[in-house]
């Protein structure tokens, strides 16, 4: 059985015993909601993969309820990992380094690595605070399927697998962390997120992304399909002509399309990309519950937010 709180006092207070029982909880975050464990037991962690569905070469986040203490998960931190802990810290980055030994396989499916972060959520902040241990989280969504922005996207996917899902709303950014791994001592992009590069460059100057050629996935997250959804996904161009159809579903990022579709979501009539991000999950679980057999996606500005956006699409559309 799971059981749905409102993230207020009691809820947390009931969500952080359950973690401390070895428990599974799913959270909102600033980015999308958790689905958590506490991360120093590998028997609670082994849940998260098992109510995912998720591949065990997969690892995981680690959350921590400030700089101090996530600096604790690491065994050693290059000065600029530490500008951008500074800088960034709370918020939706992710920062990969050389694993402290207290910190189970399980979670780093067997990596030297580790991946951490601070979220900005004030709940997230709040449940491991009083959990009082760093919480274990994926994206709580099943595997390869979409993150969830809201606690009804949680439940839709899991209900009956994690104890407890805390309910705080929609998340205010809507995709994942970005994550940047310190793994050879230089910084390189993992994964375009919820913090935009060009802020991060700012501060410790040209990041990479890694090599194509690599023996296996950086980020085993990253795998192509990742984030499919179940339907099948087209990348157009705004504007394209493509045929209205009562059997495909159209994405926008600022315009309504002309012509009669099974449904249409239109990210940001503004063209705000933060806007625009916050929204995509929520608009592409939309689509696809739509009952349409395609969805066509217009691609956004490569700028920004607008990276993310374009790498969760062209996952989809893989
Ligand atoms: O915003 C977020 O990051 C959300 C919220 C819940 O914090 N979490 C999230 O977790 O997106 P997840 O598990 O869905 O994605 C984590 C990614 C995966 O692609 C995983 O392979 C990668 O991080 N990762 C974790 N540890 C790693 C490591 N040591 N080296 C390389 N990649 C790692
Ligand atoms: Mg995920």
């Amino acid at each position: 059985m799971t059981e749905i709180l409102k993230a207020g006092k009691a809820g947390i207070r009931k969500a952080a015993a359950a973690l401390k029982r070895g428990g599974v909880v799913a959270f909102p975050t600033e980015t999308v909601y958790g689905l958590g464990a506490d991360g120093l037991d590998p028997v609670a962690c082994a849940r998260i993969f098992e109510i995912k569905g998720r591949p065990h070469f997969d690892p995981l986040i680690l959350h921590e309820c400030s700089a101090a203490r996530a600096k604790k998960l690491f065994s050693s931190v290059p000065p600029a990992a530490e500008r951008l802990m500074k800088k960034f810290w709370p918020g939706p980055l992710t920062l990969v380094l050389p694993k402290a030994k207290a910190v189970p396989d399980i979670v780093t499916a067997g990596l030297g690595t580790v991946a951490v972060r601070v979220p900005a959520g004030r709940h997230a902040l709040a449940l491991i605070k009083a959990a009082g241990r760093p919480v274990a989280a994926p994206s709580a969504n099943r595997f390869g399927a979409l993150s969830p922005t809201t606690a009804a996207h949680v439940k839709t996917q899991l209900d009956g697998g994690p104890d407890i899902i805390l309910d705080g709303g929609k998340t205010r950014i809507g995709v994942e962390s970005t994550i940047i791994t310190f793994a050879r001592g230089v910084p390189v992009l993992l994964r375009p997120g919820g913090l935009p590069l060009e802020e991060i460059e700012a501060v410790v100057g040209p990041v990479s992304a890694p090599s194509r050629r690599a023996a296996r996935p950086a980020a085993p997250g990253c795998l192509k399909k990742h984030y499919a959804p179940q339907v099948k996904l087209r990348l157009i161009t705004p504007g394209a002509a493509v045929r209205p159809s009562a059997s495909a579903a159209y994405l926008a990022f600022t315009g309504r399309p002309a012509g009669k579709w099974a449904a249409v979501k239109v990210l940001s009539p503004s063209g705000d990309l933060r806007e625009a991000a916050a929204g995509l999950f929520g608009a592409l679980h939309a689509l696809e519950r739509s009952g349409a057999r395609v969805i066509y996606a217009e691609k956004v500005p490569q700028h920004g937010l607008g990276r993310a956006i374009m790498d969760r699409l062209r996952r989809a559309s893989a």
